[in-house]
């Protein structure tokens, strides 16, 4: 093996945001010793985007609230594909997680009596989301950086992971570069945890930034590790349009849980047109509210625009594609009206979502206290990722953990609002600390030289071929495809037209080049990117054209419809041995009796 800079970790966490941050912090407060790498800076994750809150039934708000109704209603939203062991662990530890949180300094905004203010966001039943104005995640980064770097946490930022490394079957570190020199690193590690994120990269409009490329997926699959659930990535519904320099970037669903309604260019609030049955107005609870569920004589138990994210965001391609749409083809939202409603109205808008007061003001010139937004939907989040234990979150590689955004299973078929922090908060705690019992039981593992050399050589390919196809061409046109193809609306026949254009660019992929030196070359990293986007956009397809059904966010055009034979299974990924990607269906194991009686009782 040739030389490279070596360092040892008994855990590594690959990943800054708030799963790698919490992970981290779990493994250190075991005694273990802990290194995170991170691709970009400490701080800079996409947990900032996750604005509106974090979803845990701490009751503030209502206190009616609980771990049942949180538990049912993730079922729920999951459209009962969710591995239901992580739902109920989700619901029963995210109250605590965001207590921790606190109490480590996290500045929470507060009722009138004290207590943690919780706001409303689609799918939840109660108000569940505790909230820092509209940067909750933000705070919460914050604070988890704050408490990590308090911890003795080696921080490798700016550092790429290129290759998982392995002896025999189990993890044994991993293989990178760093951004500024491009010199290679090894990192020999007893356990490894993933933390990565998602997936945004693979669509051209994505609230992702440029760091979201399937990294940990992409690795995770070629070490043998199992992917599930790829077909549901989630289009929030509310993303800016104008100007197309941001296009994409979130609009926080706080706007609509204070009250911002959803227009078309006619005014109508056209999420009255489809109110699904069970939403329908049945309780006495909004009658002092009517003025927000009515229109003419349809009503909604709640506000329609908090229907779930799927639904919501399938709505307003609807109204775009009839000729209904704002001018730069989005709908409007509107929460300027609400300030006639509430005492000192145009202040308390920008108190309560002062993020999206300078975001509209400063990049689109618009006063959202005075005229409504333009929006449309935009790549989120994916609910699909790395198969692993719902208890520890190992995967089926010994010693290769996985949580957050870039792990599946407790989101199912559709992820609610807020259910990403309290997620990432409950499961990273959980991976960071099963990841340091792992390397105490298992010890040191050997570095497995040849892979090294491979692994560098096939980093250092680009370079070979300086005078290829840019990388940046190839990355920009499967984007654009799988906007187009495999977007929010699916049909077998697009599909199988972007499978046949992604032999096309997985060949280009294979030949790209990379110019200069290795010195902050971005063409060279995204030429290495590249080839985890290529992956992840065919596990995309393949399992969006094996669900011949619609479900969550997954919507299929030729298949409108749920089919319950479809809710029995998860599709799973897997590489072959000759290199090919295998799919099966695995069927969901029963529900516990005790478990199925919360979500029969919450149905009333
Ligand atoms: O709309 C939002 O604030 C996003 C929250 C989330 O994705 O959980």
């Amino acid at each position: 093996m040739a030389e490279y800079e070596t360092f040892e970790h008994d855990v590594l966490v690959v990943g800054a945001g708030g799963a790698g941050l919490r992970a981290a912090i779990g493994a250190a407060a075991t005694g273990a010793k802990v290194g995170v790498v991170t691709k970009s800076l400490l701080g800079k994750a996409h947990t900032v985007m996750a604005e509106g809150g974090v979803a845990a039934a701490l009751g503030n708000a209502d206190d009616r609230d609980n771990w049942r109704v949180h538990f049912a209603d993730t079922m729920r939203g999951g459209q009962y594909l969710n591995n239901w062991r992580m739902a109920e662990i989700h619901a029963k530890e995210a109250p605590a997680r965001v207590n921790e949180l606190e109490a480590w300094g996290a500045v929470f905004d507060r009722t009138p009596e004290g207590k943690i203010s919780q706001r409303n966001f689609g799918g939840h039943r109660y108000p569940r989301l505790a909230h820092v104005g509209d940067r909750t995640g933000l705070e919460m980064i914050r604070t988890l950086q704050d408490h990590a770097v308090h911890q003795g946490i080696d921080v490798h930022a700016e550092v790429s992971i290129v290759a998982l490394l392995k002896d025999g079957n189990r993890v044994a570190g991993a293989f990178a570069y760093d951004r500024e020199r491009g010199r290679f690193r090894v990192f020999k590690a007893k356990a490894v945890v993933l933390a990565t994120g998602g997936v945004g990269r693979a669509y051209s409009i994505t609230s992702n930034s440029w760091e979201y490329t399937a990294d940990g997926q992409s690795l995770a699959y070629n070490a043998g590790a199992v992917l599930q659930d790829m077909e549901f990535v989630q289009f929030h519904p509310t993303g800016m349009v104008w100007p197309p320099s941001v296009k994409g970037l979130l609009v926080t669903e706080g706007v609509r849980g204070e009250g911002g309604v959803l227009r078309n260019s006619e005014g109508r609030r056209f999420m009255f047109d489809d109110i699904p049955e069970n939403y329908r107005n049945q309780t006495a609870d909004n009658e002092d509210e009517g003025w927000r569920y009515t229109q003419g004589d349809k009503t909604a138990r709640r506000p329609p625009e908090l229907l779930t994210r799927d639904h919501v965001a399938r709505c307003i391609n609807r109204e775009v594609k009839a000729g209904r749409g704002s001018p730069h083809g989005g709908v409007f939202l509107d929460i300027a009206w609400i300030k006639d409603k509430i005492p000192n109205g145009a202040e308390a808008i920008k108190r309560k979502l002062p993020s999206m007061y300078h975001q509209f003001k400063q990049l689109a010139d618009i006063d959202i206290t005075k005229v409504p937004m333009e929006i449309g939907p935009t790549t989120h989040y994916m609910m699909g990722g790395i198969t692993v234990d719902g208890d520890s979150q190992m995967t089926n590689v010994p010693g290769l953990f996985a949580a957050g955004e870039c792990a599946a299973g407790l989101h199912g078929a559709n992820r609610l609002g807020g259910n990403s922090l309290s997620d990432l908060l409950v499961f990273g705690k959980r991976a960071g600390e099963h990841a340091a019992e792992f390397a105490k039981a298992n010890g040191a593992a050997a570095i497995d030289a040849a892979a090294v050399d491979s692994a560098a050589r096939e980093a250092l390919s680009p370079f070979d071929r300086a005078g290829g196809e840019s990388p940046y061409h190839v990355q920009h046109e499967l984007q654009s495809m799988m906007q187009k193809l495999v977007g929010i609306v699916r049909t077998e026949s697009e599909m199988k037209d972007a499978m046949a254009q992604l032999v096309g660019l997985s060949e280009r992929a294979a030949k790209v080049g990379a110019e200069g030196n290795r010195e902050y070359n971005p063409g060279w990293h995204t030429a290495i990117d590249l080839k985890n986007l290529m992956t992840i956009s065919e596990a995309i397809m393949r399992a969006a054209l094996e669900r011949t059904e619609s479900r969550g966010g997954h919507f299929r055009d030729d298949y409108p419809d749920k089919d319950p034979q479809q809710a029995t299974f998860n599709i799973r990924l897997r590489k072959a041995a000759d290199g090919s990607m295998s799919l099966s269906k695995e069927t969901i194991p029963p529900i516990p009796a005790h478990l199925q009686e919360v979500i029969e009782e919450q149905k009333s």
